[in-house]
């Protein structure tokens, strides 16, 4: 790949933040590195790119000059920014939901479906953090088996909120600890000692992280018809999410071959003792989706239940996006559309 200009917008927060250090660590080659983020942090410096950067307040000219932006903020600032970045000639990589279900934006996994890259005009999106550990466990099984239906429950750390709630929850944890209340300002409820069934808003009787895993996961697996249905919750974890999934498939299948299935693929570990399983702690860190508890259903036919575990800045977030980057370079597709 040649070198590549690039910026980071929200490089300050926990996702942006893991984009820098898996530039770094992936050794992307970098012409140029811009950190960009509100006036709260304008004026920081941070390392980047094996020198010391200065954060910069975005503006609508922030991004002339550039082959490649990260978006890391919120979907607000995509929503603003990422037209004004791909008319000065950079492709967006948008980790927010601000235009992932946009039938002409592509939303890519890169070991699940970077076939899609292709039709990119200009933004490319990552996924929600839930919906990627899931999908890439999901294609597998889904190639080999056929997949009928998906059903699964998360329990969401809380770095998938961003880093006011990690903050929160260390603080309310300190609290209660000392005697005092918890105050809940990012979450509805305490989420120190406590688990909350609600991510994001209700719609429809859903929240809006329930919609985005079925229809996220629809449009990653090209699969439109899939059942699939999810209830997520945040949990006081500081990071790594876990999803009990139940998934039932067309033909039939033993745990032994879906543990085959799933060992074939370079980007899942599969922990085989069922005493073993995976834990958030051991996500941390790692770029892998760990599956564990592979175990036929009691209930059902062709149905199996599977533990999938990952580190949601890392695979969920950054990492996906470093490799959406890196697919891209090598198909060719970095150059600006404008
Ligand atoms: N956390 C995850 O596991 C995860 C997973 C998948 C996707 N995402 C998505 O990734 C994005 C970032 O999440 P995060 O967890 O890193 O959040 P975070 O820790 O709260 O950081 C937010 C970052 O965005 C910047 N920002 C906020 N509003 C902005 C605006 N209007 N203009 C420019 N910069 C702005 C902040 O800058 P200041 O420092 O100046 O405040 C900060 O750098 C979100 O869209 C989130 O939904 C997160």
């Amino acid at each position: 790949m040649k070198p590549t200009r690039v910026a980071i917008l929200g490089a300050t927060g926990l996702v942006g933040q893991r984009v820098i250090d898996i530039l770094a660590e992936r050794h992307f080659p970098l012409a140029e590195i811009r950190l960009l983020a509100t006036s709260r942090s304008a004026g920081t410096e941070m390392l980047a790119g094996g020198r010391k950067v200065t954060v910069e307040e975005v503006s609508d000219e922030s991004f002339s000059g550039l082959d490649l932006c990260f978006f890391a903020a919120s979907a607000g600032a995509s929503r603003h920014y990422a037209p004004l970045a791909v008319r000065q000639g950079a492709v967006v990589i948008d980790k927010s939901s601000a235009f992932r279900m946009d039938a002409d934006v592509p939303l890519v996994v890169p070991e699940v479906n970077s076939h899609h890259l292709g039709a990119h005009k200009g933004i490319v999106c990552s996924p929600n953090c839930s919906t990627i550990q899931l999908v890439v466990a999901l294609k597998p099984l889904d190639v080999a088996f056929g997949l009928r239906r998906v059903l699964a429950a998360t329990y969401q750390s809380v770095s998938g909120t961003g880093r006011d709630a990690v903050d929160e929850l260390i603080a309310q944890s300190r609290d209660i600890l000392d005697g005092k209340r918890a105050r809940p300002e990012v979450y509805p409820r305490q989420i120190a000692f406590n688990v909350i069934p609600q991510i994001d808003e209700f719609s429809g009787g859903y929240t809006s992280e329930e919609w985005k895993m079925v229809n996220e996961t629809r449009k990653i697996l090209d699969r439109p018809d899939l059942g699939i249905s999810a209830t997520c919750v945040r949990v006081p974890v500081l990071v790594g999410h876990c999803e009990a999934v139940l998934v039932e498939t067309e033909r039939p299948a033993s745990p032994e071959e879906i543990a085959d299935v799933l060992s074939a693929s370079p980007s899942i570990k599969v922990v085989r003792d069922e005493a073993d399983y995976p834990v958030p702690l051991d996500s941390a860190g790692s770029d892998h989706v760990l599956v564990g508890r592979i175990r036929r259903d009691v209930s059902g036919k062709n149905a199996f239940w599977l533990w999938i575990v990952a580190d949601n800045l890392r695979k969920g977030a950054a990492t996906n996006a470093v490799q959406i980057a890196e697919a891209l370079g090598k198909l060719g597709l970095l150059g600006g559309i404008a």
